[in-house]
């Protein structure tokens, strides 16, 4: 059996099952204390994996903000912040964006295998360009990660890579924030698109836990054996 990291999906969502609005900008789903929690997950993680259209349309920082976790992530001997990790078809990423830019860290790019030699021509400098195969398969990219010493992934959207990571069956653990508020716009991007879910009405995912955090609810599901409660 191949073996990968243990993986936990972190989103949040409004109540209509949203990640975000049509609009440019980044719609705060969460509030202070969720966040809060989020980067104490993220402290205990290895790598932090987004979608290439998340890096492009958030700018996402993906860093531990606590100096504290920081400090207890180095005096364990790992980097202040977790490795970051995206996965890419066109390539079409701006090196000064905040994925590459901040964080101590080495950051990793998927590409497919097209786009291989114009992606380190353009992000060899501030990233490690894998071949991801053509298309990415994510479970490659998960057994990847594993070689490279990542033992504990967190994947942080957007929906098509959760689509991908939930489908495949490479998730251990969904952590769903439930935002008390109404999207209402059918432009905007969702949880997941459509496929192939292995939890349907007949093979239900088990809810490990329910956790009210100020406005927001945390719901936290076991999607295999190896999850862990914590
Ligand atoms: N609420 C939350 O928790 C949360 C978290 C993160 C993101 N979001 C939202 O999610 C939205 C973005 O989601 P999204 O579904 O549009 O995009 P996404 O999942 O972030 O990224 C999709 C892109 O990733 C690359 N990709 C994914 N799988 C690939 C594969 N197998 N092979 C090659 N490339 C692959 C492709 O990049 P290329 O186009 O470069 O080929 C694809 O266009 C944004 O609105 C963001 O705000 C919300």
């Amino acid at each position: 059996m191949v073996e990968r990291p243990y993986t936990l999906l972190s989103c949040g969502m409004s109540i209509d099952g949203y990640v975000d609005d049509a609009g440019a900008g980044r719609l705060l789903l969460s509030n202070a204390a969720d966040f809060d929690r989020v980067d104490a997950v993220r402290a205990g993680c290895d790598a932090i994996l987004v979608g290439a259209a998340t890096v492009r349309q958030d700018n996402p920082r993906l860093l531990v903000r606590s100096p504290a976790r920081q400090r207890e992530r180095v005096a364990r001997g790992a980097s202040p912040t977790p490795l970051k990790v995206t996965v890419t078809g066109s390539c079409d990423l701006d090196p000064s964006a905040l994925f590459f830019t901040l964080g101590d860290v080495d950051k990793l790019v998927y590409c497919a295998t097209g786009s291989l030699e114009r992606a380190r021509g353009r992000l060899g400098d501030v990233a490690t360009v894998v071949d991801g195969g053509d298309p990415v398969d994510l479970r490659c990219v998960s057994a990847d990660l594993y070689t490279r010493g990542v033992r504990r992934l967190m994947v942080e959207g957007g929906g098509t890579v959760h689509t991908q990571f939930l489908t495949a069956g490479l998730v251990d653990e969904l952590q769903l924030v439930v935002a008390p508020f109404f999207v209402g716009d059918s432009r905007a991007p969702r949880f997941v698109g459509d496929g192939a879910f292995p939890w349907t009405p007949e093979q239900r995912a088990e809810l490990a836990e329910v956790r009210q955090i100020g406005d927001v609810v945390l719901l936290r599901y076991k999607l295999s054996d190896r999850f862990e409660l914590s």
